[in-house]
Parts: structure tokens; C-alpha cells; sequence
């Protein structure tokens, strides 16, 4: 399946799962098998990834805040997955919660990157509190590593260079681009980096297991830059939560 657009500016749904996608799959599809141990898909739009987990075998809750995205997902269940999905729309991280230690994994791709500072350090916060101890969080977001950004990249430098916690805010997109498929955006977006990433992860509590840089397959060919065009986290939430 090809990429699909989603019904309110939010980019593209992959329907191509990259190595991030695969490795939170194989991960739910031995930890997640139980209806007390869910994984929780975050911005699922379509449901590509959280299907592909049901099939699997997992239980799973797909989130997103468009109920129409969230339709279409239901619309594709077959009866062997149906008892295991539930849906919880709503905008996270304020809009929904879970139980404390609740959760079996967290899987948010392509999500984090609609999302300011203070919604980020919020959010990794909740999602130490819901995953169960040892558990582990799956993230996949964009960077300034691609084609549409580059005019950004120097003031990301020095973003960097001067310490900003969030170099990569854009409050608004065009003035650094007019790349066509920006039209497909919200106006303000939140490009990340591993490093990034990491330190919002590590400060909620996280201990960070793996964070890199990679070229996902099915990106479009006018995004490449120079194969650093997504940014991959996996954390763990410790045994024991400091009060971060
Ligand atoms: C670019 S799509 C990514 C879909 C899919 N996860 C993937 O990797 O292909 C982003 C999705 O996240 C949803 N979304 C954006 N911000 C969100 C938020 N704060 N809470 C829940 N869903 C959100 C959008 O509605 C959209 O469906």
C-alpha cells in the first residue's frame, strides 16, 4: 500500500512499514499478547502499523485525533483482530490517559513532530507513568535532514550551537520553505533529531536503549537530503520511576 494523505494536514500515512515500525511489531508481538499488557498506537491515522500488530497477534489501542482516520481503521478489521483493538481519539497528550503502569508498549510514528516543546516533555512523562516497568517506547519523527528544510539547516545549527532545548521549532513553515508538499502540513511543525529525542526521553525518566538516523523506506524521493531524513527512538521505562 502506498502513502496515504490524512484528512486534516497532518502529512502522509505510511502504508510502508519502516525498520521502526517492524521492530515495535516484533517487541508488541511478544509482550503484548495479553488483554493486560496492551500497546498503545499513538497518531495511528489509518491504523497501517496497528493492524500489522493485530495480525500479529498483540492487543492494541489506536489513538489519533481525527475520528475519521480512526473509521477507516475499523473499517479494515477482520474478526480474528477485532476483540483485540479498542480506539481512544483524542489529542495526546492531554486529551487521553491511561492507567498507571498500564501499558505493554507505546509505538508513536511519525506523530511527534506535530507537537510543541512543553507537549513533548509532557507527553514522554505520561507515557513513563502508563507503560509497565521494563516496557518500551517506539518513536519515529522527522528531522531537518530533509529536502524541504534545508534553507532551515544553518539556523538549526545554531540553534544547536547556542543550547536551544527545541532547535528544531518552526513556527512557521513557510518562511523557510515552499517545497509542495508542505501544503499537505500544519503551519507550525517540530523537527527532531536523535539527540533531541533522547534528552526529552531521558528527562521524563526514560532509559534510552537505541536513537539513530535513518532514510525510511517509502520516504518520496523529493524529501531525500542525505539519509538522515527520520529520526528513531527506543527507550525503556526503568523498574523504578524517579519523580521526573
Ligand atoms: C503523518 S500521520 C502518521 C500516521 C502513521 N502513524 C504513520 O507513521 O504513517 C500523523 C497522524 O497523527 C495524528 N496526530 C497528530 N497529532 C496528534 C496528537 N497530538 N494526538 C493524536 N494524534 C495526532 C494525525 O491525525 C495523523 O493521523
Amino acid at each position: 500500500m502506498n502513502r496515504r494523505l490524512t484528512r486534516n494536514r497532518m502529512g502522509w500515512a505510511s502504508g510502508q512499514l519502516s525498520p521502526l515500525n517492524q521492530l515495535f511489531i516484533g517487541y508488541a508481538a511478544r509482550f503484548c499478547r495479553d488483554a493486560s499488557s496492551p500497546a498503545l498506537d499513538l497518531g495511528t491515522a489509518y491504523g497501517a502499523v496497528a493492524l500489522s500488530a493485530l495480525e500479529a497477534g498483540c492487543h492494541v489501542i489506536a489513538n489519533d485525533l481525527d475520528d475519521a482516520h480512526l473509521a477507516v481503521l475499523l473499517s479494515q478489521l477482520d474478526d480474528a483482530s477485532r476483540p483485540r483493538l479498542s480506539i481512544r481519539p483524542g489529542r495526546f497528550p492531554r486529551e487521553i490517559a491511561f492507567p498507571w503502569a498500564s501499558l505493554g508498549a507505546v509505538h508513536a510514528s511519525n506523530v511527534f513532530h506535530f507537537l510543541t516543546g512543553n507537549q513533548l516533555d509532557f507527553g514522554f512523562r505520561e507515557l513513563a507513568r502508563w507503560l509497565r516497568p521494563g516496557a518500551k517506547l517506539f518513536v519515529q519523527a522527522a528531522t531537518p535532514f530533509q529536502q524541504p528544510f534545508a534553507a532551515f539547516l544553518p539556523e538549526y545549527s545554531r540553534r544547536l550551537r547556542a543550547g536551544v532545548k527545541w532547535p528544531g521549532w518552526i513556527t512557521k513553515l513557510s518562511a523557510f520553505s515552499s517545497h509542495r508538499q508542505l501544503s499537505q502540513m500544519p503551519r507550525s511543525i517540530h523537527l527532531l533529531d536523535d539527540g533531541i529525542l533522547s534528552a526529552a526521553a531521558r528527562r521524563a525518566g526514560f532509559e534510552v536503549e537505541r536513537a539513530w538516523l535513518y532514510r525510511r523506506p517509502g520516504l518520496p524521493a523529493s524529501l531525500h537530503l542525505d539519509g538522515r531524513e527520520s529520526a528513531a527512538l527506543i527507550a525503556r521505562r526503568p523498574y523504578t520511576l524517579s519523580d521526573a
